[in-house]
Order: structure tokens, then sequence, then C-alpha cells
């Protein structure tokens, strides 16, 4: 044998298991495909459209016990459901999944479904809060532990993460996402899909992810939840689909298609979108379920005539499962018999349906490890509150500490909690809590009254209701307030007024909490704001007068212990905003990232772009938060200085803490396109890493930034590189960095 033939021969030998190791479970070339085949070849036609039916069934209570109807019950022995969503616990899902793999004809198990948006039972940070960590490893940790809980009980698929950017915080689902950036976005679309979907489905704690809405369900105009978009295909391809291509690549199952339109057709029976760019451009071999109701909606929205219609528009588009419009199962088979929809298009959706179910290994183990004593020994464990408690005080974001009135002495005399989410334990579990019960929450008032020390006095007075004029209780918490070394006012907005079907008209505090703030203000003490929200809140009153402000979001049931850890000083807060605050809400929208304009926003000059009556600037912007100790960053350092389409550019920094505590700093990367043939942002975030340092401590901290990373959609909507001049700015928020410049030659052509 030759020289090279051995080598060949060794290189084969070593490659081909390694090769095998990394195919996907049941890759289309694999067993499951022809598992499919052979199954497909013995299903009805009303087989298949069941494959392609979601229903949310009633569950009905009797003798302590949980059971469908009979007549649901029917449906799943004539093999009608495919899936169920908001049926959860083991004992249910088993009986259940029993019922169809024992008494209907081809025994294809159920997946059961839920929102399991940032936790299970153990409720995390809402979204918006977790993305204020900027640390995605923690935050597919804490979809992992949503995974385990969820899957103890039955779950098999979330509908989650929320991927849609959201430029506009009168959208109530602003809570469900990550905020305004598509690159923080994408990693935290990453993270949640590992998280949740773990290393193998077939895990029994892993469940399938379903990024969602796609697409661009955050650009509703006016922020008015389900109104229509209208944007172009750049900021498409720019701002809103990254999030959902990031999670496509990483491996996500499913997709749920959204209930907006977008210049002029719904999602729901977009085909460019669900077919072309889903499955044509990424690769993506999952499924699309529709949002709820949403084949039906589109005889709301005038392009369907009747829900028959609309069942045929959709799947033709590419939506391969039905979620409650019953459009699916009671149309589906009269289309395909006259020849309006083809066989071959529902056995292509049955096909991807049922590709799902086999790589969560349902064909093998249709309950997927689900038990009670499971439910028993994980859900809620202590290492998951633990885990919680510390994703909940890294997600707290310190807006202002003047005269460093944070952290609270622990041996101080009296402290005065009040305001009207003091002592609430159902907000702080924010909209889409799953499982989540306010009887597992530590509010704001009992995490200050364990934490502080023993010689502390802590008194409680509500003062005002979120969202009423009522001033009857003012007196009593001024009472309180007049009393205390110091006061911490938990005020915001109650769980109910973000989410789904949350938009708000205002930005403002609800009620008369400003009022009340003011009021306890006047006292004279040192007063902390802790804000409790799903949005950010144009509060610029409260950022002038008020010492110190901590943005805490909706923590989740740790929410008490990890606001007293940060109150306290026991962690030091890191976190940093994920979504711009405006002074205003005739500020909206109010992003980062815009563009330049011809006339770019000059304070000094009337004719360029910006209002006449406010400064040109945010209350608070993208990327900010502050700490305790005091952090300096330096001017960044390029090698090389001129790069070629393929290559990489290294940026570093010095950072220093120049205080006296330990802290961990976000260093953020910022870069822009000097010149190109279309128009790009000012700026665009591409790197960061929150960096630990000890009092007096100076790290180096270097990322790598491929000249890919910066391509951009030409005019003929191709991904390029584009040769010339590039600004990076470097800093620790989008506002206040320190740049330099570096050349790319030649371009690229990028996939
Ligand atoms: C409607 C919501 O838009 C979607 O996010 C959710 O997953 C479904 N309802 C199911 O609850």
């Amino acid at each position: 044998m030759s020289r090279l033939l051995r080598i060949l021969l060794v290189f084969l030998i070593l490659a081909v298991p390694f090769v095998a190791r990394c195919q996907p479970t049941g890759s289309p070339a694999g067993g499951i495909e022809r598992r499919i085949d052979s199954l497909m070849a013995k299903m009805t036609l009303e087989e298949k459209i069941g494959q392609l039916t979601q229903y949310s069934p009633t569950v009905e209570q009797s003798g302590g016990k949980s059971a469908l109807s009979p007549a649901q019950l029917a449906l799943v022995r004539e093999g009608k459901v495919g899936s169920y969503l908001n049926v959860t616990g083991a004992t249910l899902t088993r009986e259940i999944q029993r019922t169809a793999i024992t008494e209907s004809r081809l025994k294809i198990p159920i997946m059961f479904g839920l929102d399991v948006i940032h936790g299970f039972r153990t409720v995390f940070p809402i979204p918006l809060g977790e993305a204020s960590t900027w640390e995605p490893d923690l935050i597919r940790k804490a979809a992992r532990t949503a995974a385990l809980e969820a899957t103890a009980a039955g779950i098999h698929w979330t509908f989650g993460p929320m991927v849609d950017i959201a430029r506009d915080p009168r959208w109530g689902r602003i809570a469900e996402g990550s905020g305004e950036d598509p690159y923080l976005g994408s990693l935290m679309a990453v993270a949640c899909v590992q998280g949740f979907q773990g290393d193998d489905l077939a895990l029994t704690t892993s469940m399938v992810a379903c990024p969602k809405h796609f697409a661009a369900y955050g650009g509703a105009e006016g922020g008015r939840d389900y109104n229509v978009v209208d944007i172009s295909e750049r900021t498409l391809r720019e701002i809103y689909l990254p999030p959902f291509e990031s999670a496509v690549r990483a491996g996500a199952g499913t997709i749920m298609c959204s209930f907006n339109e977008i210049a002029g057709t719904p999602s729901t029976a977009n085909r460019q979108l669900l077919t072309d760019i889903l499955r044509g451009e990424w690769g993506f071999d999952g499924f699309v379920v529709s949002d709820w109701g949403s084949i039906g909606e589109l005889q709301a929205h005038g392009v369907a005539s009747s829900l028959a219609e609309a069942a045929s528009l959709a799947i033709t588009a590419g939506t391969d499962m039905d979620m409650e419009s019953k459009a699916y199962p009671t149309h589906l088979a009269d289309l395909v018999k006259s020849g309006t929809v083809a066989e071959r298009t529902v056995d292509d959706a049955v096909r991807r349906v049922l590709r799902i179910k086999y790589r969560l290994g349902l064909f093998d183990d249709p309950y997927h490890g689900c038990s009670v004593e499971r439910e028993q020994t994980e859900i809620l464990s202590a290492a998951h509150r633990a885990l919680a408690r510390d994703v909940a005080r890294r997600s707290i974001v310190l807006l202002k500490n003047a005269s460093n009135t944070l952290p609270l002495r622990k041996d101080s005399r009296t402290i005065a909690v009040i305001g009207p989410l003091a002592e609430s334990r159902k907000d702080p579990l924010g909209p889409w809590d799953a499982m989540g019960r306010s009887e597992d929450v530590v509010s704001v008032l009992d995490g200050i009254r364990k934490s502080a020390g023993p010689r502390t006095t802590v008194l409680y007075a509500k003062g005002c209701e979120i969202d009423s004029t009522a001033t009857a209780g003012f007196s009593a918490a001024i009472d309180a307030a007049s009393r205390a070394d110091a006061v911490v006012l938990v005020v915001g907005e109650s769980s109910s007024m973000s989410g789904e079907a949350a938009s708000r008209s205002s930005l403002a505090l609800p009620g008369n909490q400003e009022d009340f703030v003011k009021a306890v203000a006047a006292t004279g003490k040192p007063v902390v704001v802790v804000l409790l929200n799903g949005r950010p809140l144009a509060i610029p009153w409260i950022a002038e007068h008020i010492p110190a402000i901590l943005e805490a979001w909706f923590p989740g049931v740790e929410t008490g212990n990890a606001v007293a850890d940060v109150i306290f000083g026991e962690y030091n807060p890191s976190g940093k905003l994920p979504v711009t605050f405006p002074r205003t809400v005739g500020q909206v929208p109010i992003y980062y990232n815009h563009k330049n304009t011809g006339r770019p926003g000059d304070a000094r000059e009337r004719f360029t772009s910006r209002y006449i009556d406010l400064p040109l600037t945010p209350l608070f912007p993208f990327g900010y938060g502050l700490s305790y100790t005091t952090f300096a960053c330096g001017k960044p350092v390029l090698t090389p200085s001129e790069i070629t389409g393929s290559d990489s550019v290294i940026v570093s920094v010095e950072l220093s803490n120049r205080g006296d505590r330990a802290g961990e700093e976000v260093v953020q990367v910022y870069v822009r396109d000097d010149v190109a043939s279309v128009t790009r942002p000012v700026k665009e975030l591409k790197a960061f890493q929150k960096v630990a340092l000890k009092p007096g401590e100076t790290k180096r901290v270097s990322f790598t930034i491929p000249a890919r990373a910066l391509a951009m959609e030409s005019r003929e909507m191709k991904r390029v590189v584009e040769p010339g001049s590039f600004t990076v700015f470097v800093g620790t928020n989008s506002d206040e960095t320190q740049s330099t410049t570096f050349t790319v030659v030649g371009g690229a052509a990028v996939r």
C-alpha cells in the first residue's frame, strides 16, 4: 500500500466516527427518515391532518383528578391530535399519552407544548431582565433548569424563546424578549435554544425550542399589539431576522409564525418567510406552528374569504401545524380532495412534525421520562432557587447612585420599605410565568427583612396602589419614611401591564405613583427607588431627584433575596440595559443603532434631526448600568489596522477597577461602517465581555472581530463586507466610548 493510501486510510478511520457523531440525531440521511417513510405509508389523510392539529383542551377536574373530556379523548383515539398545549403534569400527560399509544390505530405519540418562557415553577427574571445580565452562559443554565422542570411534568415543547427585537417600549411584549439589539438578541436566542434542547433532544431533560414570533412582530406600528408592520427588507434582514437565523443555526426544532403582517402579507401566509428564507436560505428542517388562531385571522386580515381559504394559504406558505384555528382539521381534507392543496404539501408538513417527534425520542419513550417522582424532586429544588437568585441579582441594573447612597448598611437602625409593589408576591413573577405560584415568591419586603441585621427595624407601608388616584395611604407611608434612616421605595407596573395584549400609550409610572414618590422624597430621607416593571419607563423626575435607582424588572421567585443582595452590597450590581430608556414617550422609537440622517441631530443647530423641546439623548442609553465600584476603560488598540474580507481584527483594551470593591463590568465593542453603498447605523454592537476585577486590578481584554461580522445587505440584498474604513468604539455603555479606526481591503461576499 502506498504511503498516500495509508495516510488516507488512517484519516478515514479517524474521521468517520467523528463525522457520524456530529450528525444531528435523525438527520435526513439517517434512520429517522426511513421510519417516517414507513409510518406515513400507513397513514390515512385524516391521520396525517391529525398530526398537523394542536388543541388547547379544557381539563376537567373531578375527585381530585384531572382528565380530558370524553370528546377530546375520542379525538386522541382517532389519531386526530398531533399536539396539545396548556396540558401539564406527569399524571395527566401520561394518561393522555397512554391513550394515544395504546388505543389509536397507529400509536403516534402526542407532543405536549407550553409557554415555558422564563422558568417553569422556578420562575427566573423576565427575558428582558435575563438579557440585562449580558451573560448568555448563565441564561443557558436558566433555560436548562426550566427544561428540567417542565420535562419532569410531561412537557416536550416550549413556545420560546421569544426573540423579537423590540424598539418600542409601548409594546407590552418587549418584556418577553432580549430588547433592541440583534447581536445581544442572537446570543440570548442561542443560549435559550441550547438550554431548552440540551445536547440531544432525545434526553429526557430536553424539550424542543420554538423561537417566535416569525417575524418582526416587535415592529408593530405604534407599539400596539397585533398591529401591522411595514418595514423594508433591509430592516427585516438586518434587525429582526438575525436572532431567528442564529436560533435556527443553533438547532431550534420548531418556529412559531407571528400574528402580524409585513408590508401586506400576514406571516402565517408568508411563503417568502416560512419557506424561502427559513427553509431555503437557512436550511431549517423542523416545523412551523401557527400562533394561536392566526390561520383563522387571515380572514380578518382580509386575505382569505373563508376559513377553508385561510387553511389553504397557510399550509401552502409553510405553516405546518394549526394552533387552535381548527382550520386544518375542518378543511384540509376537502382541500386535498378537491385538488386545491396538493397532498404532497400536507405530506411535507407531516414529515416535518414526525421528524421532531422522532428526534425527541417519543416513539421509543413516549413519556419522555416524566414522572411524579421527578416532579417532586426536581421542581423548585434548592439548587434551582439558588440559580434563580443569582440570575435575578445579576439582572438588576443600577441606574443611579448619587453620593454612594447604596449599598445600605445592614446595621442601619430603621429602614422603611414602602410602595405598592413592596409586598407583592404575584407581580414579581412577571408575564408568562408558566406554573409559577405567588406563594413561592420572596417579596422585596420579605427579602429585606431576612437580610437586614438583627438590630434593624424594618417598617412597611403600602402608600398607594399601582394604578389608582387614591391618596389615602400616603400619610402612613410618609410617616414610616420620616421615622427611617433610609427608604426603599418599590414602584412600577403590575405584571399584567406587560406581556401579550398589554401595550401602553404612556411610559410613565401608572396611577399616582410619581406623586407618591415626590411626597416620600419630600421627607428629605435618602430614598432608593426599586423599579419592578416589564418595559423601559420614562421617569425623568425620578432620575433627576432620587439619589439611587435600581431597575429590577420582574425578577421571579427570588425577587426579594436578589434585591436585598444588591441593596446591602452582598452582590455588586453588574446588569446593563438591553434597551434604551426614553425621556418621554414622544421620543419613541429611540434606539442606539439608528442611522445618522443627512442632518445628524445637533443641539445647537435648528435645522437638524431633533425635537425642539427635548435633548438629543435618551434618559439612559443602551448598554448602560453602574456598579458600586468605578471602572476605567482605556483606548482600544487594533491589530492589525488593515484586514482583508476574510481576516479578523483583534480589539484590545485595558479595564481597571479604580474603586475599593470587587466588581464586574461589561466591556462593549461597537463598530461603524464609515462609508458604504447604503446608509449604515451610527454604531452596532459586535462583541462584549463581562469582566470581574478586584479593587485596584487592571486587565487587558481582547476581542476577535471577524470581517464577516461586519457584513451588511447590499443594495441587491446580498450579504457583503464592503471595503473601506470602519470605526471601532469601545466602552462601558453605547454612549461613553473611545474610538479608533481600521480598514478592510478587498471586501467579500458572506454566506
Ligand atoms: C399566543 C402568543 O402570541 C404566543 O406567544 C403563545 O405561545 C401562544 N399564544 C400560546 O400560548
